[in-house]
């Protein structure tokens, strides 16, 4: 496995892949990976010439005051899951090479940012779109996977690759759960013990309130209500958000009309314990012939 720093020599690469007629299969990631992260180089594996992972903490998708500098680095580490993944290529670089003082310009996806995380963290997707065009411009053409725990940064995602007609397969993978269900994350690594039991309440109640949209509940409301029921029962959880929304847009299913739930329906959660935030969601599909869960 290649490891590299520089801008040029990811495009030597991947140029090269492209002319030997590969498909570049590309992995972004802030590092400290884990089984979720492992999950997307495997399915790269499995459908690319030549794999390449990213690891950078990228500053522009912090906000003040968030976890920028204590967020987990583990470069080591990280080399060694992407060795033994069989990637071809890790792309390290330092702040200077992805930002340098100099740059002025930042994609920003309206509509689907100003929702969810992004009420809380004003400036964090034009941080995440900024850095993934830049890195997707920087492999050129292929497929990039993504998790489907970052609901909403794969439907900005999405967005960007269609809006500036990217040559950018989006590729989203389902969300890898720890045995008790926790949604793996980077920051999980932040959790006490005793935050880290208490953190189980998200995925027990996200899939309680599915089994009651299966068992017949169809009212947005009752839903969102029994899921911060639930997660507030938590004595340590702060709960940040609770949304009931359509999947594809974003748009809030708890609005005036009040209309039944139905079609593609993503419940989406942010939750505190101290000082760390976890975000997690489930979707269910609800057409004629009964809901279809995705968890
Ligand atoms: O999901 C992440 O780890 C980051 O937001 C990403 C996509 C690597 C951009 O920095």
């Amino acid at each position: 496995m290649k490891v590299v720093t520089t801008i040029s020599d990811v495009r030597a690469i991947t140029g090269l892949a492209h002319k030997a007629g590969e498909t570049v299969g590309f992995v972004p990631t802030m590092g400290a990976l884990h089984d979720g992260h492992r999950s997307l180089m495997k399915a790269a594996r499995s459908e690319c010439g030549s794999v390449g992972v990213s690891v950078f903490v990228n500053p522009t998708q912090f906000g003040p005051g968030e976890d920028f500098d204590t967020y987990p680095r583990a470069l080591a580490a990280d080399e060694a899951i992407c060795k033994a993944e069989n990637v071809d290529w890790l792309f390290a670089p330092p702040v200077s090479e992805m930002f340098p003082d100099s740059a002025r310009t930042t994609v920003h996806v309206s509509g689907l940012t100003e929702v969810l995380c992004g009420l809380t963290r004003p400036g964090h997707f034009d941080g995440v779109t900024t850095v993934v065009a830049k890195l997707f411009l920087i492999c050129g053409s292929g497929r990039a996977y993504f998790g489907r725990k970052d609901a909403q940064q794969l439907a900005v995602v999405r967005q960007m690759v269609k809006d500036l007609n990217l040559p950018i397969a989006v590729i989203d993978c389902p969300t890898v759960r720890e045995k008790d269900g926790l949604a793996m994350s980077s920051r999980n690594a932040g959790l006490s013990a005793n935050e880290r039991q208490a953190a189980t309440v998200i995925p027990r109640a996200l899939r309680q309130v599915l089994d009651q949209i299966v068992a017949g509940e169809r009212s947005p409301r009752a839903v969102a209500k029994m899921l911060t029921e639930m997660l507030a029962s938590e004595p340590i959880a702060q709960v940040e958000y609770v949304e009931v929304v359509d999947a594809d847009t974003l748009t809030s299913l708890i609005c005036e009309p009040v209309s039944p739930l139905t079609g593609n329906v993503l419940l989406a959660v942010a939750v505190r314990f101290g000082s760390v935030r976890l975000i997690d969601n489930a979707s269910v599909v609800i057409e004629n012939n009964g809901p279809e869960v995705v968890y």
